[in-house]
């Protein structure tokens, strides 16, 4: 066992706080209340080495470990997670699934301009139908020898419209259940795909999370990802590697929450001393500072059993649950220990208990990772 993050670690630490202060908290509150994509901050966070973090440096990536993403993901979370879960679909659902499973053609032409941000990815598996059950394709990508003809809706896809590569999981051969499903790479600007409407959401209300609709959309056999078939399977991989992502957007979520509560109850003062001095507000530090800790170890422990190679598919699904539920938590009282305060947008806490909600709801509902973590634990 061995606790300590290197020198390496700490660095990405360190310069992913310095963007986040530096270049993501100015802004954030108006992009939140206009919707707006960060475009300008997502190319620099490119430019920076975070959209690609663990990618080869063969195909312009960072080379980086998971722990490092962990550490990356929670900085930027605490102060924009618009801008992270587009760096998380970025990096785990879209990078990591094509470096994995995709040809050499497949990286050399998409992944090395996906590593360096220069086109944002997204990752295609929500339907109007099919959300949590995901075997329930109803988008189909018919075989036509050389190509397959592709139709049907998507919905929810995070980076909808600012993506320029899609990968898509649709039905070709419905018999086969969820081994008729494949996994195809679509361009955007291909006949047929058309981008539909913006959600306006409760939360990470910057992102842009669109429906898309594919109608005769004809996609090359070359950009399937895998084997006939293997769709499903590389949606559920790359799940398991997205859900350390969002575990550990859920904890950058909470811990921003818990520092502005920590600085917030040091300056304010109530019944003749700070807040902070009173016990009603230091046990909910106590609290909140603990659900911190817990969750960062599971995050960190799922990237490390990733980076060694082991089977980490509980490991993320029980990070997600637990972070995503501290978020939630933590958040509620970070409002609270603000007061008044804390229901406006001048300080911050409103917008990430707003933000903390979907880290419950995408890439599996809670109700998902407990359904994974209870057939492990029954096997
Ligand atoms: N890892 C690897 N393989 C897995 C897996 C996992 N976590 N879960 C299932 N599989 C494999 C199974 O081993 C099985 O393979 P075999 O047939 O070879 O044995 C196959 O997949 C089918 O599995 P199940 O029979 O268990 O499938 P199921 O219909 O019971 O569904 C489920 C399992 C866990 C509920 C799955 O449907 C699921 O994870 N649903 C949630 C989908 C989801 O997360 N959607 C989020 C959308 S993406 C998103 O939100 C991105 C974004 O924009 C932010």
């Amino acid at each position: 066992m061995n606790f300590q993050l290197t020198e390496e670690h700490l660095a990405v630490q360190s310069a992913a706080r310095d963007f986040a202060q530096t270049e993501l908290l100015p802004g954030v509150i108006e992009r939140d209340e206009k919707q707006q994509f960060p475009s300008e901050q997502i190319k620099k966070m490119g430019e920076l080495g975070f959209m690609g973090m663990m990618v080869d440096p063969k195909y312009n990536g960072g080379g980086m470990d998971t722990i490092s993403y962990v550490l990356a993901m929670e900085e930027i979370s605490k102060i924009d997670a618009s801008a992270s879960v587009c760096m998380s679909v970025n990096n785990s659902l879209v990078c990591w699934g094509l470096e994995k499973y995709g040809s050499e053609a497949q990286k050399e032409k998409y992944l090395t301009q996906l590593a360096t941000g220069e086109k944002i990815g997204a990752f295609c598996l929500s339907e109007p139908e099919a959300g949590s059950d995901a075997t329930s394709q109803r988008t189909t990508a018919e075989d036509k020898g050389d190509y397959y003809l592709l139709n049907g809706t998507k919905n929810w896809i995070t980076n909808g419209n600012s993506a320029g590569y899609y990968i898509v999981i649709a039905q070709t051969n419905p018999e086969l259940g969820h081994k008729g499903i494949n996994a195809l790479i679509v361009e955007k600007g291909m006949d047929g795909f058309v981008v539909g409407k913006k959600e306006d959401k409760l939360g990470i209300r910057g992102s842009d999370t669109h429906s898309l609709m594919f109608s005769d959309v004809k996609v090359p056999k070359e950009n399937r990802i895998g084997e006939d078939g293997f769709g499903f399977k590389f949606a559920m991989s790359t799940l398991n590697g997205g859900r350390i992502g969002i575990a550990a957007q859920a904890l950058g979520i909470a811990s921003g929450a818990y520092e502005l509560a920590v600085n917030y109850s040091k300056e304010r003062k109530a019944f003749g001393k700070e807040i902070s001095q009173h016990q009603a507000i230091a046990f909910k530090l106590a609290d909140m500072a603990t659900q911190i800790e817990a969750a960062r170890m599971l995050c960190l422990k799922s990237a490390f059993l990733k980076d060694q190679k082991k089977d980490f598919a509980t490991s993320s699904a029980m990070a997600k649950l637990y972070a995503s539920q501290v978020a939630m938590d933590v958040t509620v009282e970070a409002v609270q220990v603000h007061g008044g305060y804390g229901y406006v947008k001048e300080y911050h806490v409103e917008r990430l208990m707003r933000d903390a909600k979907i880290t419950q709801i995408y890439e599996g509902t809670s109700e998902i990772q407990k359904i994974v973590i209870s057939r492990d634990v029954l096997r």
